[in-house]
């Protein structure tokens, strides 16, 4: 990831973190095989759930995680910290039996949401879909 490509994708960033309820929201619609593996939200209409404290609470959870790892790269020292990230959440879905290819569907529907919310053009894509190999590189690795 060049220094260039790290301030696209925090400058995108920024401009979609706030909106964790519509991300989250977005993704279970694309995906109900990923909301079914959510005890509370499975097999509930997305509408009748995303105003829900409960829902806020995941969604704070989950893009915000997002947000710590945005927020660490573009700095080579905050390597080491971003493979200790991801090798956690890794660890924590394996155990609960989430598939590598799910997280496959949770990357496409995030990068759909981002082109239909931020300025996306070629340099903002390739921005993100080198940040996003290099987050699934170690993601996957010993999956
Ligand atoms: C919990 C992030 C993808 C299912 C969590 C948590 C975080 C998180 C931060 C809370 C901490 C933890 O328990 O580990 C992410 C990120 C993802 C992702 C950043 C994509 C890059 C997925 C996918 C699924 C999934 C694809 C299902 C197919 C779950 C479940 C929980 C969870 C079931 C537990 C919720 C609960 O406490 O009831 N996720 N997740 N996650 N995630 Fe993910």
């Amino acid at each position: 990831l060049s220094a260039d490509q790290a301030s696209l994708v925090k400058s995108t960033w920024a401009q979609v973190k706030h909106s964790e309820v519509d991300i989250l929201a977005s993704i279970f619609t694309a995906n109900p095989d990923i909301q079914a593996r959510f005890p509370q939200f499975a097999g509930k209409d997305v509408d009748s759930i995303k105003d829900t404290g409960a829902f806020a609470t995941h969604a704070g959870r989950i893009v915000g995680f997002f947000s710590e790892i945005v927020g660490l790269i573009g700095n080579q020292s905050n390597v080491p910290a971003l493979y200790t990230l991801t090798e956690q959440l890794a660890a924590s879905h394996k155990a609960r039996g989430i598939s590598t290819a799910q997280f496959g569907e949770f990357r496409a529907s995030l990068v759909s949401y981002l082109s239909n919310h931020v300025s996306w053009g070629e340099n903002v894509a390739s921005a993100w879909n080198v940040a996003l190999d290099n987050f699934f590189f170690v993601l996957t690795s010993n999956y």
